[in-house]
């Protein structure tokens, strides 16, 4: 069985960033696993498929019609739907409320789960998610549940918007966090929760490095 590691957490506590970081420094592929949500997500916005219909969704997941794949430039994660790069199109809000909508789906999660195991058995990988450590890589070499506070996540979410000219409000951020944090938790289907053999890891008073060193510190105290 190859190293795996499992990054699992809330929204905006920073996991993409600092799992490509802590994969670089291994030396391992990352696997970004909401961006395959986000791709499902995508194809029904595409599709004006109403995102709340169940049935629909989870018909054209189970007739195949809805493939997401990912494949790597580099270390550089290109996410597929059906053939096509999408990875430009998939870090907007509408696409992010698209996939916590399909992501309560367990055909959605069946057919995205089956993939994300099958890659994670080809080489050594870091995946992030919200079901890694409980659902996909039960067995992970290393689990780690990275977190902070909602205010902390929702502050650094709104220095990332305003970098890009946007001024929502901090409260409209921080309501924005707490409601995914919600969703993502209460769903029936595979609720974000920290696994039982997680290592918490509160990022709220710590630096991007910081947080790097700390995953680090975990990986190699269990290697
Ligand atoms: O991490 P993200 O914001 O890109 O994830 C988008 C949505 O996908 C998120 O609301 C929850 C869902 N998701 C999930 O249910 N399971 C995963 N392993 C990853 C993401």
């Amino acid at each position: 069985m190859p190293l795996t590691i499992a990054i699992d957490g809330p929204v905006g506590a920073g996991k993409s960033t600092i799992s490509d970081v802590v994969a670089k420094r291994l030396g391992i592929l990352h696997l970004d696993t909401g961006a395959m949500y986000r791709a499902v997500g995508l194809y029904m916005l595409d599709h004006q498929v109403d995102i709340r219909d169940e049935k629909a969704v989870s018909g054209l997941c189970e007739q195949g019609l809805v493939q997401v794949d990912a494949r790597y430039e580099g270390d550089a994660q290109r996410t597929l739907l059906n053939g096509e790069d999408v990875t430009s199109r998939l870090r907007t809000q509408e696409v992010g409320g698209a996939a916590s909508a399909v992501s309560r789906y367990p055909a959605v999660r069946r057919m995205l789960v089956r993939r994300q195991q099958e890659m994670a058995r080809q080489q050594p990988m870091l995946l992030d998610g919200r079901d890694i450590g409980t659902v996909v890589l039960k067995d992970a070499t290393v689990k780690i549940y990275l977190t902070a506070s909602p205010e902390a996540r929702a502050k650094r979410r709104m220095l990332q918007l305003r970098e890009k000219g946007d001024q929502t409000p901090f409260e409209e951020i921080l309501e924005e966090v707490n409601a995914r944090d919600w969703q993502d938790m209460h769903r029936e289907t595979d609720p974000l929760r920290q696994a039982e053999d997680a290592v918490l890891v509160d990022s709220s008073d710590l630096d991007f490095d910081e947080t790097v060193n700390a995953i680090l510190s975990l990986v190699e105290a269990k290697q």
